[in-house]
């Protein structure tokens, strides 16, 4: 979306690594521009085009002692400009400059600890300044010998070419993963190779959000656009830029699914309308969606029941605007990579997820996405900047298909309002305790099930519930968050005390993977 040739940029070639978007992160929050892509779609003329500053070689899956292995182009290493080979991308590096590799017999997975060479090299300032550092290694394959102008800056027990490089023409390579949180130290080895090639730093919000605003102007012209707003961060984001760009142009639509959480439909349509003045649709279409919904149990029909229905409802407000030629999203980064699995073949849906990413084919309409290059995080530094209160930049994301995917089982209009109970009582603690900003997303998820318990002196069969709280970066693994038992104990009361129909709460203690973070 935005003029990425105004910026120094970074190439990083995947071959399929399953952390190879945390080096982009990594990247990012260093101000450098980056682009991830798959080995298969670089080329001499993309190379040539994308003109990088620098390159970085991924982990993977395979074995470049496999025929048909993954290779980089060799043009990569006459560019003259520094590259970084990380596990796969080391042993490529080798194999393509001369070097060898041979099956690892020591094959070597989880922590290990490199220790220095007395050779200094400029990649490791910082590094080993307390001794041996922390690494996460992944590998079956090792480097047993190194091309020529290679030297060795650091060894571990199973790797005696844990760290690599030729510094006259610099070229790094490392067995390990220093983008994972388990080498504590990795970001000062991205800093160090970010300085060394020249990157000075330019990749900021300020000017992301200036050049977001021309492109946008650029694509949209005078036509109308529309943008769904779902409530969350993404959408808000958008909608605020887009604004910013083109003004009245810009129609919201805000779909109350009757999914939503208690007090969401009034919040975000306040904000819009009361801050922002953006012309906006409140469009109340819960019956239409639980009419379709009740009965419903299995998750994927869930989603797809309601994916189809917002195409609909957003087809007849397109026409409502008076032809809406544009559909804005809040697409991110995360959404556009294509990951590559080791076999070719395509990776396995876990989920169909949902947002309004389905709909542009059927209704005709071109996309604006202005987030399309951002994480996460720095979609809500894009926030601040264009000054969306914090409250709301601050949100937990929620999922396109609402409580529907957080009621497993049949939904219903009681089970609907139970859930929404439960979890305005679990949020307000969760606030009310300071924790709202250390958790990634927090809801309740409404159990299948009825329990007998005994509630003053009678009887109770009603239903369970499970509490979620996780941390994140970036939504792809995720923890359970480690509330007190004091915590929970209070929150279970106040549940079982305040919310008629459920009479037992219960902690979900799982970690993705191999959980995924919603229950459905
Ligand atoms: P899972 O459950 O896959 O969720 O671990 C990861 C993150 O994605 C959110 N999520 C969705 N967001 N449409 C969305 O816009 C969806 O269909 C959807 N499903 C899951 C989930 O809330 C979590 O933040």
């Amino acid at each position: 979306m935005t003029d990425i040739s105004a910026h120094q940029r970074l190439l990083i070639i995947d071959f399929g690594s399953q952390v190879t978007q945390l080096i982009a992160r990594r990247l990012r929050e260093a101000s450098i521009y980056c682009e991830i892509h798959p080995f298969q779609n670089v080329d001499d003329a993309f190379l040539r085009a994308f003109d990088p500053k620098a390159v970085i070689l991924s982990g993977g899956p395979c074995s470049v002692l496999d025929e048909g292995s993954p290779r980089a182009p060799q043009s990569v290493f006459s560019l003259g400009v520094p590259v970084l080979g990380i596990c796969y991308g080391q042993q490529v590096m080798m194999e393509q400059l001369g070097g060898k590799v041979e099956s690892g017999h020591d094959r070597e997975f989880g922590r290990a600890f490199v220790s220095p060479q007395p050779a200094e090299l400029d990649l490791l300032d910082g590094w080993f300044d307390g001794g041996d550092e922390q690494v996460w290694m992944s590998h079956g394959d090792r480097v047993t010998e190194l091309a020529s102008g290679f030297a060795v800056y650091g060894t571990s027990p199973n790797a005696p070419f844990a760290i690599t490089a030729d510094p006259d023409r610099h070229f790094y390579a490392v067995q390990f993963h220093p983008e994972v949180h388990h080498t504590p130290n990795g970001a000062a080895l991205y800093r160090n190779f970010v300085k060394l090639a020249g990157f000075t730093g330019d990749w900021t919000m300020g000017a992301y959000r200036a050049e977001a605003v021309e492109k946008i102007r650029a694509q949209v012209g005078d036509a109308k656009v529309i943008c769904g707003l779902s409530g969350g961060v993404d959408s808000s984001v958008a909608a605020v830029l887009i604004h910013e760009a083109i003004g009245d142009q810009l129609t919201c639509v805000f779909v109350d699914t009757g999914m939503m959480r208690m007090g969401e439909a009034d919040e975000v349509v306040g904000m819009f309308r009361d801050t922002y003045n953006i012309p906006l649709i409140h469009a109340d279409e819960s019956d239409l969606f639980i009419d379709a919904l009740e009965g419903v149990s299995d998750p994927e029909v869930k989603r797809k029941t309601i994916g189809r229905l917002f195409v609909e409802v957003f087809d007849k407000h397109a026409n409502s605007v008076g032809g809406a030629k544009f559909l804005a999203q809040g697409t991110l980064y995360p959404d556009v990579i294509e990951s590559v699995s080791a076999s070719g073949g395509p990776s396995v849906t876990i989920k169909s997820h949902h947002n309004v990413g389905g709909l542009p084919e059927k209704m005709n309409m071109k996309l604006v996405e202005p987030l399309r290059d951002l994480f996460k995080d720095e979609v809500r530094a894009l926030g601040q900047e264009l000054g969306l209160p914090a409250r709301f930049v601050g949100r937990h994301p929620f999922p396109g298909p609402g409580l529907a995917i957080r009621c497993p089982g049949e939904i219903t209009r009681e089970k609907l309002e139970i859930l929404r109970k439960a979890d305005a009582v679990y949020l307000d603690q969760i606030r009310k305790h300071g924790l709202y900003d250390e958790i990634w997303q927090a809801f309740v998820a409404l159990l299948p099930v009825r329990t007998v318990g005994v509630m003053g002196d009678g009887r109770s069969y009603d239903y369970a519930c499970a509490l979620r709280a996780v941390t994140s970066v970036d939504g792809m693994t995720a923890d359970y968050y480690p509330f007190t038992h004091e915590f929970l104990g209070e929150t279970a009361t106040r549940i079982i005390n305040e919310v008629q129909g459920i009479n037992r709460v219960t902690y979900d203690i799982t970690s993705k993977p191999p959980g995924t973070i919603e229950w459905e």
